[in-house]
């Protein structure tokens, strides 16, 4: 007989997405631990916990990380895995993914000092992104219009800026038609896609963007499949814009996705479809060989 599967769910803060989560978990009638990640204390030689899969939902992408190395290294599976994580923390990490695995993304360069990021930004032409490489929500981003702006905001950042502003990452600021695509992915298929509409250029939802539901076509599809095989897959929602000459484009990947605002304009079910993942992951036995030493359960 098989057993009861085990699965936890590590979270920070509850948002909606967990409270819908455990709630589809709860309605199914499958048995769902929480822990809360602030006031976990993990043994690394264990004994490892015992779930057959652990759903990562901290709103710390560090912590989320942290805590799915761990259950990695126990041979427990994680949504996400952590390899997928350390991809899609990182922008440039990501982006360096995307290209090896020839996926359409706009034109990024990388330089390390300020003068090598002006020296870039004069090259791909005014008006540029820069991006912090580690970030969300729309948070420190800027566009930058003119040599001007680009040398004092760079001096700005070297002066106030922590360590993780050293790696300048520049995009080609892409003249989008007032809005961009999210479309998400539970295990490399495109389940649904909204359109963030906002006059402001930066359109997450988290900073005013309005969601409307965008069909996902087969070109759609195709794209944000690659997308997800080229960051290792999962539950993803894929940042993709519409360039005016180019078609779709490839920004980021967020392994860490909120989706509330998702679920009326789509009319998709998000939290039960990453619930059957979930299940289809934990009762696949797909474990994960242990990579650290860890004491007999
Ligand atoms: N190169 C760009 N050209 C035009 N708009 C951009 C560009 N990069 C980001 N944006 C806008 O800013 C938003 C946030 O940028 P993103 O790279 O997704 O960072 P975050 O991780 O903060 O969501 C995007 O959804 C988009 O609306
Ligand atoms: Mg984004």
């Amino acid at each position: 007989m098989r057993h009861q599967i085990r699965i936890a769910l590590v979270h920070g803060p509850l948002r909606a997405e967990e409270q819908l989560l455990l709630a589809e978990f709860d309605r199914r009638g499958i048995p769902c631990d929480r822990i809360y990640d602030r006031t976990a204390r993990i043994e690394l030689a264990g004994p490892p916990w015992p779930y057959d899969l652990v759903l990562g939902r901290s709103v710390s992408q560090q912590r989320a990380l942290h805590i799915a190395s761990v259950c990695a290294a126990w041979g427990i599976a994680t949504i996400n895995p952590p390899q997928v994580l350390d991809v899609c923390n990182d922008k440039l990490r990501t982006s360096a993914a995307l290209a090896a695995a020839g996926v359409p993304q706009p034109r990024t360069v990388i330089a390390f000092s300020p003068e090598e990021a002006v020296a870039a930004m004069e090259e791909l032409g005014y008006p540029v992104v820069l991006k912090p490489p580690l970030g969300s929500w729309g948070r420190l981003l800027a566009r930058v219009n003119s040599r001007a702006a680009a040398e004092a905001l760079l001096r700005h950042k070297l002066a106030l800026g922590g360590f993780h502003h050293g790696t300048f990452y520049i995009q080609e600021h892409v003249e989008k038609p007032g809005r961009d695509i999210r479309a998400f992915v539970v295990g490399e298929e495109t389940i649904c896609a909204i359109y963030r509409t906002s006059e402001h250029w930066i359109t997450n939802t988290a900073r005013g963007g309005r969601a409307s539901n965008c069909p996902v076509t087969p070109e759609l599809a195709e794209l944000c499949g690659r997308a997800a095989r080229a960051v290792g897959g999962g539950v993803l929602a894929i940042d993709v814009f519409e360039h005016p000459e180019r078609g779709l484009l490839v920004n980021e990947v967020n392994a860490n996705m909120e989706f509330r605002n998702s679920i009326k304009p789509t009319g998709v079910d998000i939290p039960a479809r990453i619930v059957d993942y979930a299940l289809a992951l934990a009762r696949g036995g797909k474990r994960l060989a242990p990579s650290l030493p860890v004491a007999a359960p």
